[in-house]
């Protein structure tokens, strides 16, 4: 199948006749030497194989008596009657090895201060922390809300609350006021972390601020632990507000903390994520099968090893943060690298003198990141010293094959094989992706993971053919699935199982081409990804809304050169109110501070009308089409 040469044909965008056979020096060593086999083996039995690795890869307190559950679908168990916590295969396990000393996590700050800590130093911090919230009254099963910057005590906070059982909920630090406030009425968390304030683009952040904001809306909240990062001045509610440093001084903050025995069923964390309509829901992860799945796809795909440093750029505060800054790479003993800031502050080169001065590894980052970075051109990779990089990663959204290009030869210097990692909050591991020996299509993610069963159907749920279109589903259970929808039980089953029969539902269309490769082309619903964040346009149009100036408002996703995808508006004025540059600049401003700087429009219209069905349903696809002057397409249902 694969040249020994780079073939290229077609134009500039198609990769589909562009093949990048894996580097002789990658493979060897490789973790996964023979891909057929292991892909063969795993699809003739894929609860055999799951149960090799979750023998292989983690350590239990108590075998499983079953492996797969599937007795009751779609609601599926995995190492049913198992025992076990993350945090135990995380940290505890290690403690006992030559990994006791080891970096577990070096962190730089975006002013350029530096920590790092062993994993003795991370289960004494995490320990510590655990007490903390236990001393608050945390008690296995209760959601805590964490809400920080990038500093090693997000990670710390969630492995504490996994630790004594707690589930936390993590809420990106880039989100704010009514996001924050729905996540925590929501999940109903008595306790939130947060910090004064993050380190971004050399300004302050002020997630302190937003949290209160956020919390006088919701008063089941009853501690809030402020972590002093910036070290500016905040307002601290007495009774309510405890600074960290301060509990992590008393005698409550006791190092010797048990490690809470799990079943490998309970919960271990809510991540909300936006779907279809409405609010975003909370997505169940869990202690057994999800450790199971992503320290697997860790280890096959990134190939990591004992003596990598390993760096994924993600935010811990997404779903790549949680299963590859923090639980996977740690399950694995590895030494993770985290970064505070932007990439470009104080110049854009500062990825790669990090990447020079850490001696980086594996790089994992998002198509929207590339992009920004090749703007400023190769000059700034070039005065750098990026020999240490053996492998290349890619998520979060369809990567272009000219970033793609990019990244492999001046970061990757051809050397470097690119994993485009497809996967999604829900499936909390790596679905579609290649391993370091598989020859690579800029622009395709390959094919699924062992075990994995993808496939690309029509409305009827056929099966499409090579070159079409069609909805992507994944048609077998796999371990780090999520459980469900917290609280919404029905809408798990409404959302991903109910419009094919056995078959889990994506949300994405793709294509695959006549090597069996997979293209994702992209979102089949109203969620956006606009720097491979994921929201909903419903979360975009209820900030409008709550603006007094808003009757309507509508959001769609237009193509944007570094984003990916821009948020685009067409409101509705109440009466009284008349369209204005300025009014528009206010309501964007408003988007960004109900919802956070991500979800800013990069444009609002005002419109007389929007184009809705008969049943008051707004049609974003003829939004779409007319402002890209395309075809309305079927618009019998259309009344305007
Ligand atoms: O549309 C796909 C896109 O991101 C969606 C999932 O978003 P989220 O839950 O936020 O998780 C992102 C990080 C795993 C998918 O439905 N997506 C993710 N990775 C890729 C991708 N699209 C194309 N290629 C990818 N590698």
């Amino acid at each position: 199948m694969a040249t020994t040469e780079v073939r290229q044909q077609g134009g500039a965008e198609n990769g589909q006749e562009e093949w990048y056979p894996p580097s002789e020096a990658v493979v060897q060593g490789a973790h996964i030497q023979d891909w057929d086999k292991l892909a063969r083996e795993a699809d003739a039995d894929f609860v055999g194989f799951w149960e090799a690795r979750a023998k292989e890869l983690v350590d239990w307190y108590e075998p499983w008596t079953k492996v797969l559950d599937d007795s009751n679908k779609p609601f599926f168990k995995w190492f049913v009657g198992a025992k076990t916590n993350i945090v135990h295969n995380a940290i505890d396990r290690h403690l006992h090895t030559h990994r006791r000393n080891k970096l577990a996590l070096i962190w730089e700050g975006e002013n350029g201060e530096s920590r790092t800590f062993s994993y003795h130093a991370l289960n004494r911090e995490v320990s510590k922390f655990a007490s903390v919230l236990k001393a608050l009254g945390v008690r296995k099963g209760d959601r805590v809300t964490i809400y920080m910057g990038r500093v090693p005590e997000l990670p710390i906070a969630m492995l504490a609350c996994a630790k004594i059982g707690a589930v936390h909920s993590v809420v990106y630090g880039g989100f704010s006021t009514e996001a924050l406030h729905g996540r925590i009425e929501d999940s109903q968390s008595r306790v939130v972390v947060t910090c004064d304030g993050a380190f971004l683009n050399g300004k302050i952040v002020e997630l302190k601020r937003i949290a209160d904001e956020a919390i006088k809306r919701a008063p089941i909240v009853e501690h809030v632990v402020v972590f002093r990062r910036t070290g500016h001045e905040v307002p601290m509610e007495e009774g309510r507000d405890m600074w960290w440093h301060d509990l992590m001084a008393l005698p409550i903050a006791d190092p010797r903390c048990k490690t809470e025995v799990m079943d490998a069923e309970d919960p271990l964390y809510l991540l909300y994520t936006s779907g279809t309509t409405g609010r975003p829901k909370a997505i169940i992860h869990t202690h057994g099968g999800y450790q199971v799945g992503v320290a697997t796809t860790l280890q096959y795909v990134f190939d990591v090893c004992d003596e990598d440093r390993y760096w994924c750029a993600a935010d811990p505060g997404w779903v790549t943060g949680h299963s590859y800054i923090v639980y996977g790479p740690l399950i694995l003993g590895a030494t993770s690298f985290m970064y505070e800031g932007a990439p470009t502050y104080p110049y854009p080169d500062r990825w790669w003198a990090m990447v020079e001065r850490y001696g980086i590894n594996i790089l994992y980052t998002a198509p929207t990141a590339i992009r920004g970075l090749m703007r400023f051109g190769e000059a700034w990779p070039n005065r750098r010293d990026l020999s240490s990089l053996r492998l290349l990663g890619s998520v979060g959204e369809p990567i272009n094959p000219e970033a793609w290009r990019w990244y492999y030869t001046n970061i990757g210097k051809s050397r470097c094989p690119v994993m485009d990692t497809w996967w999604q909050t829900e499936t909390g591991m790596f679905m579609i992706t290649p391993t370091p020996s598989v020859p690579l299509k800029p622009g395709s993610g390959t094919r699924p993971f062992f075990g994995i069963e993808a496939d690309i159907v029509d409305e009827h749920g056929k099966s499409v053919g090579v070159g079409e279109e069609g909805f992507l589903v994944l048609r077998r259970p796999w371990p780090a699935m999520l459980r469900g929808i917290y609280g919404d039980p029905e809408r798990y089953v409404s959302q991903y199982w109910s419009k094919y029969k056995d078959a889990y539902l994506t949300g994405d269309s793709a294509k695959r081409d006549k090597d069996g490769y997979f293209w994702i082309i992209g979102r089949v619903d109203d969620v956006l990804k606009v720097s491979g964040y994921r929201l909903g346009t419903a979360e975009v149009e209820s900030a409008l809304v709550s603006h007094p100036a808003v009757a309507e408002a509508a959001v769609i996703g237009l193509p944007h050169e570094i984003k990916g995808q821009g948020i685009h508006a067409f409101v509705l004025l109440r009466q009284g109110f008349t369209p204005s540059a300025e009014l528009a600049e206010e309501l964007r401003a408003h988007v960004g501070s109900e919802m956070g700087p991500i979800a800013k429009p990069e444009e609002v219209k005002f419109v007389d009308s929007l184009p809705k069905t008969r049943s008051g349903k707004i049609m974003r696809r003829v939004l779409k089409a007319r402002a890209q002057g395309l075809p309305e397409g079927d618009i019998s249902t259309l009344e305007e």
